[in-house]
């Protein structure tokens, strides 16, 4: 068993996509451990996307994930990290397949309706980022 951190973000949000994208992870056998509804602050959006502090579409990704509330999850399952990118699908939405979340749902990079953690590091950093232990259950 795998825990991965998934986020829906505030545009998928405002969009009432929020059931559509966990329903999705739950279909397919994950287990919720953890769920949260929060604004994520400047702060916060820094430490979540620090690997991307260099680049040039950083302070639209931070003023992307700050535009509205989010929903966060802990889910649990087999290879749930590399399974649920692979639901995702690929960053651009322009490229990803019919079929996976951001393949179905939309058109603009920075508003690609969620993200996942991309390793077990991540994984863990990210968990431990938004959840405390006692909201893991
Ligand atoms: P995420 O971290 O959000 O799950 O997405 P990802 O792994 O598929 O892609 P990543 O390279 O980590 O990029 C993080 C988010 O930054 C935005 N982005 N914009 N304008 C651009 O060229 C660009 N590239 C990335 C996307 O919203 C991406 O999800
Ligand atoms: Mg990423």
């Amino acid at each position: 068993m795998e825990r991965t951190f998934v986020l829906v973000k505030p545009g998928a949000v405002a969009r009432g996509l929020v059931g559509e994208v966990l329903a999705r992870f739950e279909r397919r056998g994950f287990r919720i451990r953890a769920m949260k509804f929060l604004q994520v602050d400047r702060e916060l959006a820094s430490e979540h996307y620090a690997e991307h502090r260099e680049k040039d579409f950083f302070s639209d990704l931070v003023s992307s994930i700050t535009s509205g509330p989010v929903a966060a999850f802990v889910l649990e399952g087999p290879e749930a990290i590399s399974v649920i990118r692979r639901m995702m699908g690929v960053t651009n939405p322009l490229a990803a397949d019919p079929g996976t979340i951001r393949g179905d749902h939309g058109l603009d990079i920075e508003a690609n309706i969620v993200h996942g953690s991309d390793g077990p590091e991540s994984a863990e950093r990210e968990i431990a980022l938004y959840f405390s232990e006692s909201e893991i259950v």
